[in-house]
This record gives C-alpha cells, sequence and structure tokens, in this order.
C-alpha cells in the first residue's frame, strides 16, 4: 500500500485499526490478507458505488487470490430495512460463507450500517470490514460499531453494537463526490472541534475550505483527525452510557429535521446536523452557557464553506411548524425517561449534555431557524 496512517480503536478483544491513505483501494487485498488471512468475502455496496469503485477492489482481491461475492442493495436510505436485511443474509448462505467468512461495506453509511448489522447476526456474528466511500461514513459512521436499519417507527430502530475488524478509508474516492455530499460530511468534521478539539476547529476556520475542495492532504489530516477523536471517545464509551452521547451534538435538533423531511433525500444528514449544531449553540447560548460571539465565530465558519445555518436555506422548510417539529424530538429514541436531551457547549471544544431544558426556548430556536433568523 502507499504510505498510510494507522489510528487504533482500543476495545479490549474487540480493538481494530483504521487505515487512512490516499489510492490505497487498489491495495485493498493485500491489506486485508494481512489483517484477516485468507476469507471467503461478501462484498455488500450499492448501485452507485459499484459503478465507481467495485472494479477497483475486486481486481485487488482477484490479485491476492481472495474468493469473493457481490451483494448490490439499491442505493439510499430505504435499502436499511427488515427486507434488504433478509435478502443479504439470503445472499450471505447462497454464497456459502461460513463462521470464518468475511462481510466487506464497500459504500456510505446507509451500507455500512446494513452490512454491519448482518454481520452481526448472521451465524451470530461474523467478521466484517469497513470500507466507506463518502465522506460521512469515512469520519463517522464507519467508526465505533453502530449498526442497524431503520422501522417504520423511525431510522436505526433495530441494530447492534458490533464492531468492524478493520477500517480501510481511501480518501481519493472522495474525488467523485458530489459537492453537496461532500459539505455533509465535512460539518460532522466540525463538529468534532467543537465537542472535544479546539485545536482542530481553529485548524479547520484556516484549511476547511482546503478539505472541501480537494487538497489531498488536507483531507488526510482532516479525516484522521476526526477518527482519532471518535476512537478516542469510543475507546471511553462503547455502548453510550455517557462521553459517547457528545457524539450527537446538534442531532437532537437534527434528527427532528430528517424527520419532517421524510428522509426523502431533500436534506442529507450532514445538513440536518449542521443546522442542529447552529441551533444547539444558539440554545447553549440563551441558557447562558456559550458566548455569543463563539456563536458568531462558528456560524461565520459554517457560511464561509457553504453550509446552510437556518432550515429556510430550503424554501418548503421555511413553512414548517415548530410544534411538529418539537414533536418529532419527543419521539427521538435518545429520549430519556420522557425527557429530551441536548449536548450544550460551555466554550469551542467543551461539550456537556442536558435534559434540563426549558420547552419554550427549544421552540425560540426552532421558530427562528424556520424563519432564517440564526
Ligand atoms: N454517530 C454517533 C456515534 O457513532 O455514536
Amino acid at each position: 500500500m502507499d504510505s498510510i496512517e494507522v489510528i487504533p480503536v482500543n476495545l479490549g478483544d474487540r480493538s481494530y485499526e483504521i487505515f487512512v491513505g490516499t489510492n490505497i483501494l487498489k491495495d485493498i487485498g493485500e491489506a486485508i490478507q494481512k489483517k484477516c488471512g485468507q476469507r471467503k468475502i461478501l462484498i455488500v455496496t450499492d448501485q452507485d458505488v459499484a459503478s465507481f469503485w467495485l472494479n477497483t477492489v475486486a481486481e485487488s482481491l482477484k490479485r491476492t487470490k481472495l474468493d469473493f461475492e457481490v451483494a448490490c442493495v439499491p442505493s439510499g436510505e430505504s435499502s436499511k430495512s427488515f427486507y434488504q436485511l433478509e435478502s443479504l443474509l439470503d445472499q450471505f448462505f447462497e454464497a456459502q460463507l461460513a463462521r470464518d467468512g468475511l462481510i466487506l461495506a464497500l459504500g456510505g453509511g446507509v451500507v455500512g450500517d446494513l452490512a454491519g448489522f448482518a454481520a452481526a447476526i448472521a451465524l451470530r456474528g461474523i467478521d466484517f470490514i469497513q470500507v466507506p466511500t463518502t465522506l460521512l461514513a469515512q469520519v463517522d459512521s464507519s467508526v465505533g460499531g453502530k449498526t442497524g436499519i431503520n422501522t417504520s417507527r423511525g431510522k436505526n430502530l433495530v441494530g447492534s453494537f458490533y464492531q468492524p475488524r478493520l477500517v480501510i478509508i481511501d480518501t481519493g474516492v472522495l474525488d467523485s463526490l458530489p459537492k453537496r455530499q461532500l459539505l455533509a460530511g465535512y460539518a460532522e468534521i466540525v463538529k468534532y472541534g467543537l465537542i472535544k478539539n479546539k485545536p482542530f476547529f481553529e485548524w479547520l476556520e484556516v484549511n476547511g475550505q482546503n478539505v472541501i475542495s480537494g487538497d489531498p492532504k488536507a483531507r488526510q489530516i482532516a479525516i484522521v483527525e476526526s477518527c482519532k477523536t471518535k476512537a478516542m471517545i469510543v475507546g471511553q464509551d462503547e455502548r453510550e452510557a455517557g462521553e459517547r452521547a457528545l457524539l450527537n451534538f446538534g442531532h437532537t435538533f437534527g434528527h427532528a429535521f430528517e424527520a419532517e423531511a421524510r428522509y426523502n433525500g431533500q436534506l442529507l444528514h450532514g445538513e440536518a446536523v449542521a443546522l442542529g449544531i447552529v441551533a444547539a449553540m444558539n440554545l447553549s447560548k440563551t441558557m447562558g452557557f456559550f458566548n455569543g460571539q463563539e456563536v458568531d465565530r462558528v456560524t461565520r465558519h459554517f457560511k464561509t464553506v457553504g453550509l446552510p445555518i437556518n432550515l429556510n436555506f430550503i424554501d418548503k422548510f421555511s413553512k414548517w411548524n415548530v410544534d411538529d417539529l418539537i414533536d418529532h424530538m419527543r419521539h427521538d429514541k435518545k429520549v430519556l425517561k420522557g425527557k429530551m436531551r441536548f449536548i450544550l457547549l460551555r466554550e469551542i471544544g467543551n461539550s456537556f449534555i442536558t435534559s434540563d431544558i426549558m420547552p419554550e426556548n427549544v421552540a425560540e430556536i426552532l421558530s427562528k431557524s424556520i424563519g432564517g433568523k440564526l
């Protein structure tokens, strides 16, 4: 492989490594062989990703004589379903993979979550490898072992914590991503700076544009720093009993926005998170924890790179209703004992979890976001 950076995720006997490098996908076979030995592999991917990257992966596996089959699901959130899960498991058994089989998730968050959950339950658990192809999956969903599918009652309601054996991040694949997708992933990168890593946020203020425009060095640094921050948090709290919940900064608001947008592709997860971060910072300010100048500073960075800050960035959303959004928040799976939970900031890099929130303050922030006033 070309030069790669290796980040450990320390979880005792479930520890693994994240490889980050540019154009390393072409040598993926060697990496798998070295880490996992000679296994039969089921590659799980989606139609869009397959058209870009399946050949590169397949050629490398053939060269290293790794036997594989391919399961391709439709692109999009609707593939995180019981139907696709069952169909995937069928293909797994059809391909005659056994306990020593390996699932390779090649794609964005949908493929990673679905394939990871299939790996968690096939034969009571087989090894899997994450090969994320979106910026969002590279810096967030492929690391930390959250896997699952959606039900008619909500997102990610069925799943498990199940760690991969290896995560392989090729920053070169990002060149094929639409700018909007890249920006959405970038919101999760900024999140790490805001919750835990002020020097990283300061670095992003200077270098964020280069990360988005495709500078390979800047991308590598941003992805490595994000994965290191996430690996540290997951290493301390794998099952989200405490600290890991900080990773949900912006998500209480963001999930409500996604639910109201009906997950139909109009609002990307990362965009919802960006809007949620701006809302959560303003809530932190209203509650007297966070300085208004710091809110302006972060909001300025969002504007500079092209991230949305108000719901009215899409015309239709400016007609949304505050009560409907609060209703989604009350039904979020992270609601604890009937109380909504928020991650707030004391300063950049210093976040905390609280349920001690006045609903009228939340309503006021939502109303401002709808009206374009944040
Ligand atoms: N994406 C949040 C987490 O992995 O905990």
